[in-house]
């Protein structure tokens, strides 16, 4: 019997949790009908990392022309919408803040339904945006700005996280190596561009947690290692930021082979290895992590680049599975900071803030 195709939907996503302001229209076929993202990257420069309140006054102005760009150039308008995907959170409150009441007030103008996105969840699942034959259950590294964590992704809403970093995230880690390094901001990328120059194998830096028994990660100990290296003179920028991204790869690799271990030995079957986040847009992390789910005999997944940095068609994708499945929120959904994917996990030893 063919499966009977699910009524077309189409959903408004709106991105503001920090400094990308981002707007799509995305139908439930994955269709990405049109996007459109305003990068802040120019206001934080001098400053070496995202101020919240200039991103928060920034996603004020910028939103609203970008909703007009994405439903102009799609030739739609809001009542062709079925709802209003905005993220909720978590991330920089102010911003979320401007991203969700906009959200809210197009739902109320419009009478269409608000649906209020986890961040993370929308990274989670886009992977199922890139390919549409990815089914629950699968394995997630997410490795992002703010977070890296490794999830079991049961089910839209439904997730349990194996491990969380229990000091910085990695994308934060290339962040301040890049600052050390006097790369400028954003971080991530400048280090990857220097990294192609350099030695991998020239520095001797940590690969932090390795040998523990939890999949969890730290990037801590790894920045300061990198901070001794560029003090001591000895190096070449070139080689410390190949060397680092090399020991980030290490324990990205060496983090998810334990993961996936402690899955296969509970008989959790699982349909592919994925990564998302923006992290994951790196292109020398991508091959050693295809290496790994080959291992296991998994598939590997991973949405284009610019799927994996913020964007707004993760949010309005998840707007899209969350729809079809009936799950709306009212006007007064919160905006919040923090916001878990899974509220039962255990606290990692030695975590601090990172939920
Ligand atoms: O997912 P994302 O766009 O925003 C958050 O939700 O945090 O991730 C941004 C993070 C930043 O720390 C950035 O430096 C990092 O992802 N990133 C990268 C690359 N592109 C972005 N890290 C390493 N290599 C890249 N090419
Ligand atoms: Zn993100």
């Amino acid at each position: 019997m063919v499966a009977e195709k699910p009524p077309m939907a189409l959903v408004l996503g709106l991105e503001s949790s920090c400094d990308e302001t981002a707007v799509a229209l995305v139908d439930n076929d994955g269709n990405i009908i049109a996007h459109h993202l305003a990068t802040q990257e120019i206001l934080h420069r001098p400053y070496g990392g995202v101020v919240p309140e200039i991103a928060a006054r920034a996603h004020v102005e910028r939103l609203e022309p970008l909703i007009r760009k994405v439903l102009d150039e799609s030739g739609k308008n809001l009542s062709d919408v079925d709802a209003i995907a905005a993220t909720a959170g978590p991330g920089l409150i102010g911003g979320v803040m401007v991203g969700l009441v906009t959200g809210k007030a197009l739902s109320l103008a419009c009478n269409k339904p608000l649906i209020a996105i986890n961040h993370l969840e929308g990274h989670a699942l886009t992977p199922r945006l890139a390919d549409q034959s990815l089914s629950f259950p699968y394995l997630l590294l997410l490795i992002s700005g703010g977070h890296c964590q490794i999830l079991l992704v049961k089910n839209v809403g439904e997730y349990r996280r194996l491990a969380t970093t229990i000091d910085d995230a990695g994308g934060e880690a290339f962040d301040k190596t890049a600052k050390i390094l006097g790369l400028g901001f954003p971080g991530g990328p400048a280090v990857e561009q220097e990294a192609l120059k350099g030695d991998p194998t020239a520095v001797p830096l940590p690969r932090p947690l390795v040998r523990s028994k939890e999949p969890h990660f730290s990037f801590a100990g790894l920045k300061t290692a990198v901070l001794r290296a560029h003090q001591s003179g000895l190096y070449k920028r070139e080689d410390i930021a190949a060397s680092f991204q090399q020991a980030v790869i290490d324990c990205l690799v060496n983090r998810s082979e334990k993961a996936l271990r402690k899955i296969e030995s509970e008989n959790t079957a699982i349909n592919a290895f994925v990564i998302a986040g923006g992290m994951a847009a790196n292109q020398a992390i991508r091959p050693a992590l295809t290496a790994l789910a080959e291992a296991h005999n998994l598939p590997f997944v991973t949405p284009a680049p610019w799927l994996c940095t913020d964007n707004g068609a993760m949010i309005a994708w998840a707007g899209i599975e969350r729809f079809r499945l009936g799950m709306i929120d009212t006007l007064d959904s919160p905006a919040r900071a923090r916001w878990p994917l899974d509220p039962h996990a255990e606290k990692a030893r030695g975590a601090g803030v990172k939920a």
